[in-house]
């Protein structure tokens, strides 16, 4: 039995004066410690497809479980972390790194120091647990909202763009930050992205999602030889090019379908 088997999904959004297909016979399977992305392009229903996996929304038709159970009743196992970090302004960075412990009635003594420990590993010291989000650059934010996802200790890690708001450098810096730490941890995680080199750079495998409603066009293993690496030494690596071109094309024939 697969650790999240995804069934059959479909969704439509409906409003008073319209009724949008999001996402249509979606169904796949993603093994534990698994690294896989969900790409395509913007409006074709990712973060709609996330959502449903969390169980923040209930699709129209079909079944998530994890570990053989329904997502609905396995919330505290699942961590989701976005494109903004949506950190509290109001509060300094230990409090916004607590709360998703405090909110699942987690907090206590040692989760406390196991989420400051982190805090600690993803380089963030020197007091910047008493700092405001507002004195921290973009990516150190990111960091923080890493940390808070993964101080809840979430079997399946949601990453919904979380980079696409960062400079290419600092991008590609918590690329191989993020991969390092999901490894050493042994979480299995979702990476939703429209960007084709971060998704082969991060991934073990790519599903490939065509434009709304988004359906999986096709499935990709990504190469050992790349997989094995950082996802910075994945992108100079002699084989990414050829991934790279490979999905480029596939993209290609569904977009030029459309027009
Ligand atoms: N709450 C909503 N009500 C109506 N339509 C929505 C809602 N959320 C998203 N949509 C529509 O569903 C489609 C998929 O959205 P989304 O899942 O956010 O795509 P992506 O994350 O791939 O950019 C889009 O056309 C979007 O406009
Ligand atoms: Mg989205």
């Amino acid at each position: 039995m697969s650790f999240l088997q995804v069934q059959n999904i479909h969704h439509t959004y409906f409003t008073k004066a319209s009724a949008t297909t999001a996402l249509s016979n979606i169904s796949l399977t993603v093994e534990k410690g698994e690294f896989v992305s969900l790409l395509g392009p913007s409006g074709c229903g990712k973060t709609t497809m996330l959502s449903i996996i969390s169980s923040l929304l209930e699709p129209t038709e079909g079944t998530v479980l994890l570990e053989g159970q329904p997502v609905s009743s396995s919330k505290n196992k699942i961590g989701y972390m976005l494109q903004q970090d949506y950190l509290f302004p109001w509060k300094t960075i230990e409090e916004n790194i607590l709360l998703g412990l405090k909110l699942s009635k987690q907090l206590n003594q040692k989760t406390k120091t196991h989420a400051l420990d982190l805090l600690k590993q993803m380089g963030l010291n020197n007091g910047v647990e008493k700092q405001l989000p507002k004195q921290l650059s973009g990516g150190m934010r990111q960091r923080v909202a890493l940390v808070r996802t993964l101080a809840t200790e979430p079997k399946l890690l949601m990453l919904d763009e979380p980079f696409s708001a960062l400079d290419y450098q600092t991008k590609l810096k918590l690329e191989d930050l993020l991969s390092d730490t999901i490894k050493a941890f042994g979480k299995t995680a979702i990476l939703v992205t429209h960007d084709i080199g971060e998704a082969i750079a991060m991934s073990d495998r790519i599903f490939l999602l065509t434009s709304r409603p988004g359906t999986i066009y096709k499935t990709f293993e990504i190469p050992d030889s790349l997989r094995r690496l950082s996802p910075f030494d994945a992108r100079n690596h002699e084989a990414y090019p050829a991934v790279f071109q490979m999905i480029w094309k596939e993209l290609e024939s569904f977009e030029q379908q459309n027009e």
